[in-house]
């Protein structure tokens, strides 16, 4: 465990709780599935919890599962959430619990916020006679692949009735056993564009009777950049980035068509509903300067996620009563998208960050990478955490 933090503050319980946590993990790591196909990882979670017992169990959607544990006292609804799906990655760790699915690994560490989840469902169904209030547990299916398997399990009803909402990501960017803390905007928007530039083409040899999309492809390009410097207030974070560029089929042909496709991030709602209008204002002016046309599509991705102020303030003092004071840290806006944005809106939410990283045993490889290692002395310290966050809601 991080020297950073008191190994006192996790309690009995919970470690004695640490080596089955470990083996589901490990299962977990090995057998990883992509998103909207979690079937296997399903199963293995509602035996778990099967076995557990004292909980309402409920499947949602095809993947995702929300198990209900009830207090003896009546009280809050809390909802906490953990995600289960793994990416489209050949893993390169070498451990010996890789990943046994061809092109699929869990490098993000959604296995460890399953098992964690899971470890404390077990600790707190042992005391659900101490709670007042409902707790769910939510394990949600396909994080990684927008839509994502929030919206889906929000129009299904899943926040129906929850008054706060809980989130946590394990994080190779941060110290072990250290918790990440921020009011207000935490991870990006991001949303995705197309654009097609529709000009005429011809000879390279006699553009004047070609509409040449590749230069007014140019000059979109271009122009895009100047939303960000020049109509999005400096204090205010965007990017609009243009990351494929196709046409043309031969050196001396000008082509009809050029296609753009990029991304913006965003973290104020309000700049992520202007943007849209001024892309394709830029898009529509350049290529009628040509007497051309085009098309442009903006289709959203995930929200960014809120936290609410009061509840960031409250969870850093539990934290720091459960672990120290130097056990939280202010954490920086994150541009990665997290889709637990679409279960927000009906109630107050936090998301914390947890420290999974030590550099003395070289775990240090960011997230999305064949190469990524979770530190598992982690997993305490968040089974802890959702245990203290419980009992404190539920009291
Ligand atoms: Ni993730």
């Amino acid at each position: 465990m991080s020297p950073e933090v008191s190994p006192t503050a996790v309690s009995p319980e919970v470690l004695a709780e640490v080596p089955e946590c470990v083996a589901w993990r490990r299962h977990l790591h090995e057998n990883p599935e992509l998103s909207f196909q979690e079937f296997d990882t399903t199963d293995y979670i509602i035996a778990a919890l099967e076995d557990i017992g004292g909980m309402e169990l409920r499947r949602y959607a095809k993947t995702g599962v929300v198990a209900i544990l009830r207090g003896a006292r009546p009280g809050r609804t809390i909802l906490l959430r953990a995600d289960i799906d793994a990416l489209p990655i050949q893993e390169e760790t070498g451990l010996p619990y890789a990943s046994r699915n061809p092109g699929v690994m869990h490098a993000c560490g959604h296995d460890g916020h399953t098992a964690m989840m899971l470890a404390a469902a077990r600790i707190l169904s042992r005391h659900a006679g101490e709670l007042a209030g409902e707790v769910r547990f939510l394990f949600q299916h396909a994080e990684e692949l927008p839509p994502g398997g929030a919206a889906e399990l929000d129009r299904l009803g899943v926040m129906d009735g929850v008054d706060e909402l809980y989130g946590l990501h394990l994080s190779s960017n941060y110290p072990t056993g250290r918790f990440g803390v921020r009011a207000g905007a935490l991870t990006s928007a991001t949303d995705r564009f197309e654009i097609d530039i529709v000009g005429k083409g011809g000879h390279s040899a006699y553009p004047e009777t070609a509409h040449d999309a590749v230069v007014m492809a140019a000059q979109v390009v271009l122009a895009l950049q100047t939303i960000v410097a020049r109509r999005v207030s400096a204090t205010e974070p965007a990017v609009v980035s243009v990351c494929q560029v196709e046409g043309g089929s031969a050196y001396n042909i000008l082509p009809d068509e050029v296609h753009l496709v990029g991304s913006t991030r965003t973290f104020s709602e309000a700049t992520r509903d202007r943007l849209p209008a001024l892309m394709e204002g830029i898009v529509a002016g350049i290529t009628a300067a040509d007497d051309s046309t085009y098309r442009f599509r903006f289709i959203k991705g995930y929200a960014s996620v809120i936290n609410d102020a009061q509840l960031a303030a409250h969870t850093r003092e539990l934290i720091e009563r459960s672990f120290g004071k130097g056990a939280t840290f202010d954490i920086e806006p994150l541009m990665p998208g997290e889709d637990y944005s679409a279960l927000q809106g009906h109630c107050p939410g936090f998301f914390v960050e947890l420290g999974a990283r030590d550099e003395a045993r070289g775990i240090t490889c960011p997230h999305h990478n064949p190469h990524y290692l979770m530190d598992e002395e982690a997993l305490p310290y968040g089974i802890q955490y959702w245990c203290d966050l419980v009992r404190d809601r539920l009291s």
